[in-house]
C-alpha cells in the first residue's frame, strides 16, 4: 500500500459504524490527508450510529405498510433520523426509542419536542464535550445564560433560534419559573430545545429545578454534564485541587447566600487538608476570608482568585486569607471569579502552564 506505483488499487481510510461505513480516499495521493479526514469524521459520528441504521432497516417493512403516502413517509424517516428517536438510540435507550416509534407510527403524526440540558463548560469552547457539540448542531431553539461565552453560542446550528435568558447574581433577565415555563412550552410545541448552561448544569446551576419542571409535565429530556468552573479554573491555573502533599478532599461551596450572610459554624471548615472552592464568592470575599480566620483558620493559608478562568482573559491573583482581600481590592477584577483556598494554591507558581492568562 505504500508503493502506489506498484498498486492497481488503493485502500481507503474507513470509518466503521457497521452497517454504516464511510470511506475516505485520496486515490493514493495523500494517505495522511485521508487519515486526518477520517479522524475528524470519527468525531462526528457517535459510536451507536450503526444501531440507528439497523433499527431503520428493521422498520422499513412495518413503516411502508402503515404510512402509504411517500411524502409523509419521507417526513417520518427524516424526523426519525434527526430527532428524539435517534437521540434515544445514541444514548443507549433503545427500548424507549422503540416505544416512541410505535407511538409515532400509531398516530402517524409528528414527534414530541424534547429538552437537552447541556453544560457548556467554563469558557474555553474546546472544553465542550462531543455530545454537547452534537446536540448543539440539532437543536431548533437555544436558551443560554450570561456565563455561556458568545463563541460557544456561535457554535450552535446556524438557523437555530437563540434566546438569552440572562442570569447574573440578583439580576435575572428571566425569573427561574419563567425559564422553566418557557422550556415546557417550547418542547410542548414539538421543538428540540437546547438549554445551554455555564459549567456543569448540576453544580450551582439550578439544572435540577429545570428538569423537575420538565418531569412534572412529562417532557422528555437529557442532561449532558459539563466541565465545572472548579475543575476548569484549577486546571488552567495550575492548581491541582487534591494534590496529595496538600489535600485529602475538596469542597465546593457557594459564596452567595440569599440573605447575604456568610457563616462558618463550628469546626466545619477547619480541616487544613481540605481544599475549599467558593463559587459566586467575589462580593463576599472579604467576609469569607475574615470568617475563616475568625473560625480558627491560619491567616497565612494560601488563597487564590481565578478570574474568567480558561478564557484568554484569565487572571490569577494569589495571596493568603489575610492578604487576598486587599490584593483583590487593588485590581480591577472582572466576574466570573472562583476563590480557591488551601495549600494546593502554592503549586500555582510552579505548575502554571496556561499562556492565555496573566498571574499577579
Ligand atoms: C451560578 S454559578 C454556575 C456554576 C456552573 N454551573 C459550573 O458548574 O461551573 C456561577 C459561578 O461559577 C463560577 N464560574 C463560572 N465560570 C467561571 C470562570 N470561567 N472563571 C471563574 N469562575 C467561574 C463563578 O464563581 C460564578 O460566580
Amino acid at each position: 500500500v505504500d508503493e502506489p506505483g506498484l498498486c492497481s488499487f488503493t485502500f481507503p481510510a474507513l470509518v466503521d459504524r457497521n452497517p454504516v461505513v464511510l470511506s475516505v480516499s485520496s486515490d493514493g495521493n495523500a494517505p495522511m490527508l485521508a487519515r486526518l479526514l477520517r479522524s475528524r469524521l470519527e468525531l462526528m459520528l457517535p459510536a451507536n450510529y450503526g444501531r440507528i441504521a439497523q433499527l431503520l432497516g428493521e422498520l422499513r417493512g412495518p413503516v411502508a405498510e402503515r404510512i402509504t403516502d411517500p411524502a409523509q413517509r419521507l417526513r417520518f424517516w427524516e424526523d426519525l433520523v434527526d430527532g428524539p428517536v435517534a437521540e434515544l438510540v445514541l444514548a443507549g435507550r433503545e427500548a424507549e426509542a422503540r416505544t416512541h416509534i410505535t407511538a409515532v407510527l400509531a398516530r402517524t403524526a409528528g414527534v414530541r419536542g424534547e429538552v437537552w440540558l447541556v453544560g457548556a463548560g467554563p469558557g474555553d469552547p474546546d472544553l465542550l464535550t462531543i455530545k454537547a457539540w452534537r446536540l448543539m448542531q440539532k437543536a431548533d431553539v437555544v436558551l443560554y445564560d450570561r456565563l455561556v461565552a458568545p463563541a460557544i453560542v456561535d457554535l450552535c446550528r446556524k438557523d437555530a433560534e437563540r434566546v438569552y435568558v440572562g442570569k447574573r447574581m440578583a439580576e435575572h433577565s428571566l425569573p427561574q419559573q419563567d425559564i422553566n415555563a418557557l422550556l415546557v412550552s417550547l418542547a410542548g410545541e414539538g421543538r428540540r430545545v437546547l438549554r445551554l448552561k455555564g459549567g456543569d448544569p448540576f453544580i450551582f446551576g439550578r439544572g435540577g429545578e429545570e428538569i423537575e419542571a420538565l418531569a412534572e409535565h412529562r417532557i422528555p429530556f437529557q442532561v449532558v454534564p459539563g466541565i465545572t468552573a472548579a475543575a476548569g479554573c484549577a486546571c488552567y491555573a495550575g492548581i491541582p485541587l487534591t494534590h496529595r502533599d496538600h489535600a485529602r478532599s475538596v469542597r465546593f461551596v457557594t459564596g452567595h447566600r440569599r440573605d447575604g450572610a456568610v457563616q462558618f459554624r463550628g469546626d466545619d471548615f477547619l480541616d487544613e487538608e481540605e481544599t475549599l472552592v467558593f463559587y459566586m464568592g467575589l462580593v463576599a470575599l472579604p467576609d469569607i476570608c475574615r470568617g475563616l480566620i475568625e473560625a480558627g483558620r491560619d491567616p497565612t493559608t494560601p488563597a487564590a482568585l481565578v478570574q474568567q478562568g480558561t478564557t484568554a482573559r484569565q487572571r490569577v491573583l494569589v495571596g493568603s486569607l489575610a492578604s487576598l482581600p486587599d490584593i483583590v481590592a487593588s485590581h480591577d477584577v472582572k466576574a466570573p471569579t472562583l476563590l480557591i483556598i488551601g495549600g494546593v494554591v502554592t503549586l500555582h507558581q510552579k505548575l502554571s502552564w496556561y499562556e492565555g492568562g496573566a498571574s499577579d
